[in-house]
C-alpha cells in the first residue's frame, strides 16, 4: 500500500477548514457519479478558486467550456450577483441534462444556461448574437482545441477579460516537445498561444491536490501595450 500522498491530505485539510464540502457540492458530484460521467470535474479548492475569481473580477457575465455534470458551473455560479449570468457549453447531451439537474437542485438555474452542442459552434453563435463581451472565461473542454477555444472568445472579451484554463500542466507533460499525446500538445500550444499574444498577460498556477498535479492558466485581457 502507498502512503497517500501529502497534497491529498492537505487538499481534505483545507476543504475542511473552510468547509469547502458542502451538501450541494456533494449531492451533485454522487449524481455525477451514478450517471457514470468520469470524475474529471475541478477540485472543491480549485471550484472556490473559481469562485473567488468570479466575485474578485466581480464577474456578471461568465462563459465555461466544457461543463460536465455542472459541478465547476455550480462554483462559478456561485460567485455571480442574482442577476449574474453563465453560460456552460457542453457537446454531450448526457452531461448536458445532468449538469442541468445538478444546477437546478443547487438553486442555480436562473442563472446558468447549458448550452447544447460544439463549443466552437455556440462561441461563433454568441458572437453573431452579439453577446458579449464577457466579464470572465473558464476554459475546460477537449484539450486540443484550447488555441481555438481562445481565438474563439477573444472577440467575446473587453479589456480587463479574465481567461482560466484548466489543466495546462499535465503532470509536468508539457515540459515535452516530442510528446506523441495529444491531449498534451494541444495544452502546449495554447500555453505558448497566451504567451506570445500581445493582447494578453497572464502565467500558470502549477495545481497539486486530490486531482494529482496539474495547472490552471490565469490570464487577462489588456491593450497591446
Ligand atoms: N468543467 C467541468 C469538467 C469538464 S470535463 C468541471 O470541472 O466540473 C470536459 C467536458 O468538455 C466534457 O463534459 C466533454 O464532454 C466536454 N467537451 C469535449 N469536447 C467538447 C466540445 N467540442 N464542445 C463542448 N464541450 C466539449
Ligand atoms: C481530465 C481532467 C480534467 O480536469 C479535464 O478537464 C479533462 C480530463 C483527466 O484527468 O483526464
Ligand atoms: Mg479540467
Amino acid at each position: 500500500m502507498t502512503a497517500e500522498p501529502v497534497w491529498t491530505s492537505v487538499d481534505e485539510y483545507i476543504a475542511d477548514l473552510f468547509r469547502l464540502r458542502d451538501s450541494v457540492l456533494e449531492d451533485a458530484l454522487r449524481r455525477c457519479r451514478q450517471a457514470g460521467l468520469p470524475a474529471i470535474e475541478v477540485s472543491v479548492a480549485q471550484g472556490a478558486l473559481l469562485e473567488v475569481l468570479v466575485r474578485a473580477t466581480a464577474a456578471k457575465r461568465v462563459i465555461e467550456i466544457g461543463t460536465l455534470g455542472g459541478f465547476s458551473a455550480i462554483c462559478l455560479a456561485r460567485g455571480l450577483p442574482s442577476d449574474g449570468v453563465l453560460i456552460s457549453l457542453e457537446i454531450d447531451p448526457h452531461h448536458a441534462a445532468i449538469a442541468r439537474m445538478n444546477l437546478a437542485d443547487a438553486g442555480l438555474a436562473d442563472r446558468v444556461e447549458v448550452v447544447e452542442g460544439p463549443a466552437l459552434d455556440s462561441l461563433a453563435r454568441l458572437l453573431g448574437e452579439e453577446c458579449g463581451p464577457f466579464d470572465l472565461v473558464f476554459i475546460d473542454g477537449d484539450k486540443q482545441s484550447y488555441v481555438a477555444y481562445l481565438q474563439a472568445v477573444l472577440p467575446l472579451c473587453r479589456e480587463g477579460t479574465m481567461i482560466v484554463a484548466d489543466n495546462v500542466v499535465q503532470e509536468g507533460a508539457v515540459l515535452d516537445p516530442e510528446a506523441a499525446d495529444p491531449t498534451v500538445q494541444g495544452v502546449r500550444h495554447f500555453n505558448a498561444a497566451i504567451a506570445i499574444d500581445p493582447r494578453l498577460r497572464g502565467t500558470v498556477i502549477q495545481t497539486v491536490g486530490l486531482k494529482g498535479h496539474d495547472g490552471m492558466a490565469l490570464v487577462v485581457v489588456s491593450g497591446n501595450d
